[in-house]
């Protein structure tokens, strides 16, 4: 794991690695700038790769085909190495929507980070993980498996991808018909509702928490159902007052639903979070300064440790295993 920087966020004062206010929860860094020139070097070397392999036959393959019968619904790009191509490949394919962080802050511009969405994600994401090789993990929001196919080349011992929408859902088992992965399950279920879901060692999730329509209860099932570790990626607001704002979506007829967003501080999830069980130095903060975006990096393991051997009040225990979770 890459050597996190200390940061000094808001009111939460850090200092040689501890919390000046013993109450809160470590904040670093996600990215320094000599990181990000590291990243922005990554990522300029796969546009060109796309630049520089990219033939025109290539359009014109079955992998093209299957691509183009999913188009409309790229929301990531995915890689297909062996046949030189991606969901990228033809611009027609492209959905110019940058999404929430892939601009890393505004440092890449628009194009870029479309093209690459989610790559910027990865590079930030990829140095904060553990050795997957001994775990179970699962990304719940996993659109088109960019993630899972991620953790599966790390080696992940099994992997999950949990998404509502169909399309999303499909394009992604094509996806891994093609690329090949056997220990990479997709599962297409609303992850708020679906108990059949199982507990991971890990959970991933990037984005998601605040386009849920009960987003406490969304934080509630991810710490339920990871056992070590759960890695949260999400906008916020840089602010330890309890605050949340919803902006909703609508087409131009005023009636169709579109997307709904939750803009929640980052002093309510971590005041959320303590009332499921969990201690501020088991949630560790990854914050890009200035740009509304904290990544929680949550150990898990001890909570559950402390609800088997009875250590939590009922209600907290109860709130994690019997009413948002499978019976154990
Ligand atoms: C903004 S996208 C983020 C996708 C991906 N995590 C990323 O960072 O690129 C959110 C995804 O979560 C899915 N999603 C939202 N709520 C969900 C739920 N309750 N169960 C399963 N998937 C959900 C959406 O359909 C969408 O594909």
């Amino acid at each position: 794991m890459r050597e996190p920087l200390l940061i000094e966020f808001g009111t939460y004062v850090c200092a040689q690695g501890r919390d000046i206010d013993e109450t809160a929860s470590p904040a670093y860094v996600l990215f320094s700038a000599e990181i990000f020139a590291e990243m922005q070097q990554e990522l300029q070397g796969i546009l060109r790769r796309d630049r520089d392999t990219f033939t025109p036959e290539a359009l014109q393959t079955e992998v093209a085909a299957g691509i183009r019968h999913f188009q409309g619904c790229w929301f990531q790009r995915i890689d297909f190495p062996a046949q030189n191509l991606s969901t990228v490949s033809d611009r027609n394919w492209v959905l110019f929507d940058e999404g929430g962080v892939n601009t890393l802050g505004g440092r890449l511009t628009s194009e870029d980070a479309c093209l690459l969405r989610p790559w910027p994600k990865w590079l930030y994401v990829r140095p904060l993980l553990p050795d997957l090789s001994d775990k179970t993990i699962m990304e719940v929001g996993c659109a088109n498996g960019f993630f899972p196919f991620r953790f599966a080349e790390l080696g992940a011992k099994h992997v999950t991808g949990v998404e509502f929408q169909r399309r999303r859902h499909e394009s992604s088992v094509w996806a891994n018909e093609i690329l090949g992965w056997k220990n990479l399950e997709f599962k297409h279920a609303d992850f708020l509702v679906d108990y059949t879901i199982e507990p991971h060692d890990i959970i991933f999730v990037s984005e998601v928490v605040n386009h849920m329509l009960c987003p406490f209860w969304g934080l509630t099932r991810l710490v339920a159902l990871a056992k070590e570790m759960l890695i949260l990626d999400t906008g916020v607001f840089e602010s330890p007052q309890h605050t949340m704002e919803l902006s909703t979506g609508w087409m131009p007829d005023g009636k169709t639903f579109s997307f709904l967003s939750f803009q929640i501080s980052d002093g309510l999830i971590c005041s959320y979070l303590k009332l499921l069980g969990l201690r501020a130095d088991e949630i560790v903060k990854f914050v890009e300064p200035g740009a509304g975006h904290i990544l929680y990096r949550i150990n898990t393991k001890q909570l559950h440790e402390r609800r088997a051997n009875g250590e939590l009040p009922e209600n907290q225990r109860r709130s994690l295993t019997v009413n948002l979770s499978l019976p154990r």
